[in-house]
């Protein structure tokens, strides 16, 4: 699997975009606004009233939430600046990045829209937000040396750059898993430590010296790779794949090798890969969670009370995400009973457990 080449949300605006089923990564977004916040206020404060401030979206996606995380940067630097009493706004540089295959047309044609809004919240004297899209990996140098202020990324990390290698063993399995042989969530760690090792290179090389980097991404509490914490989700995927096999509908060797090219870290993780790096200090590293009845009771198109809308949302959202990578695996032919069966299995899941997504957030400043 090229990961660059397949790893997209589902574009446009429609019934299975992920402009339409991203609650869960906007309630995110909303849940880490403090430490975004922090962060970037007190690096305004250190500036002394600077000309421009460059930010950069990393993992922007396209939907609704692709302006919400920047926007709110951009209106807590303008709260910021009216505390100080300083009549002079800088200007905003904002990088939205992403993989070449998002829909960066649909945020490009929604860009005018978002820009008045901006525009009208953030009242006179605020200076103007010119907007950049970064077609590219993250995994890669994307800016100039000592060219940003500030880098923010929402639930894009835990994404490999690639299929860890040597996990041919998995079978049966689509990511880690309890049964997992050793070697397989060695592999998984090994893959996640060469990316996020170079992520943190590229990004101390583009930060300028106090530069601010808030990150989140899907983790585990837990300090076992393959616990719950972080696989279930991709388990009960597995669960309805296999199914589709015992069926006939898919072919067992199709499945066996299909793997997730994902790995979601631990905050111990996270610590000793930027320790190693060396370029950054740690404000501040935390664990928050949303349990999946919370976010799947929230309506999209359901108009029932139930405390538990049977997966509905967090099948929804599943399906943005990972039906490209599953089609071009696939075919296109098999996803109504690929995603007709896992929400079968999801509700079942959720009737009998509480299940819960763990966000890790680090806040990081450039040494
Ligand atoms: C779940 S979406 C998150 C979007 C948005 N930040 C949000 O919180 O709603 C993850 C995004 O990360 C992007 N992504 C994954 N790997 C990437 C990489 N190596 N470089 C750039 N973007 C990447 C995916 O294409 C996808 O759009």
């Amino acid at each position: 699997m090229k990961v660059a080449e397949v790893l997209r949300m589902n574009g446009g605006n429609g019934d299975t975009s992920y402009a339409t089923n991203s609650l869960l990564q906007r309630k995110v977004i909303l849940m880490t606004k403090p430490i975004t916040d922090g962060a970037i206020t007190s690096l305004y404060t250190s500036l002394n009233n600077p000309k421009t401030i460059s930010i950069a979206d990393l993992g922007c996606s396209s939907g609704p939430n692709t302006f919400l995380a920047v926007s709110d940067l951009v209106k807590a630097v303008n709260s910021a600046r009216k505390k100080l009493r300083q009549n002079s706004s800088p200007e905003f540089h904002i990088y939205l990045n992403d993989l070449p295959s998002n829909d960066f047309n649909t945020i490009f044609q929604s860009l005018h829209k978002h820009q008045e809004e901006i525009k009208m919240e953030l009242g006179d004297g605020s200076g103007p937000c010119f907007f950049n899209g970064v077609p590219a990996s993250f995994y890669g140098r994307l800016f100039p040396t000592n060219s940003l202020h500030f880098v923010h990324s929402s639930y894009s990390l835990h994404w490999l750059s690639q299929e860890p290698k040597g996990i041919e063993e998995n079978k049966g399995n689509i990511y880690m898993s309890a049964s997992s042989p050793p070697s397989v969530i060695q592999a998984y760690y090994h893959q996640f430590e060469r990316d996020f090792s170079t992520f943190l290179k590229c990004r101390s090389d583009e930060l300028v010296k106090g530069g601010r980097m808030v990150l989140t991404t899907l983790g585990r509490k837990s300090e076992d790779p393959s616990s719950k914490d972080g696989c279930h989700i991709w388990e009960l995927l597995a669960i309805a794949l296999n199914d589709l096999v015992a069926k006939g509908l898919v072919e067992e060797e199709k499945l066996n090798s299909f793997n997730i090219p994902m790995y979601t870290p631990s905050p111990a993780e996270i610590k000793v890969l930027v320790e190693k790096n060396g370029a950054f200090t740690i404000n501040c590293l935390e664990v928050s969670q949303i349990h999946w009845t919370e976010f799947d009771n929230d309506n999209i198109n359901n108009n029932n009370n139930e405390k538990n809308n049977g997966g509905y949302n967090v099948v929804r959202c599943m399906r943005a995400v990972a039906e490209p990578m599953l089609v071009s695996h696939f075919g296109e032919g098999i996803m109504e009973d690929v995603f007709h069966r896992y929400r079968e299995v999801i509700a079942d899941s959720m009737s009998k457990e509480k299940t819960q997504f763990i966000n890790v957030v680090v806040s990081l400043i450039r040494k």
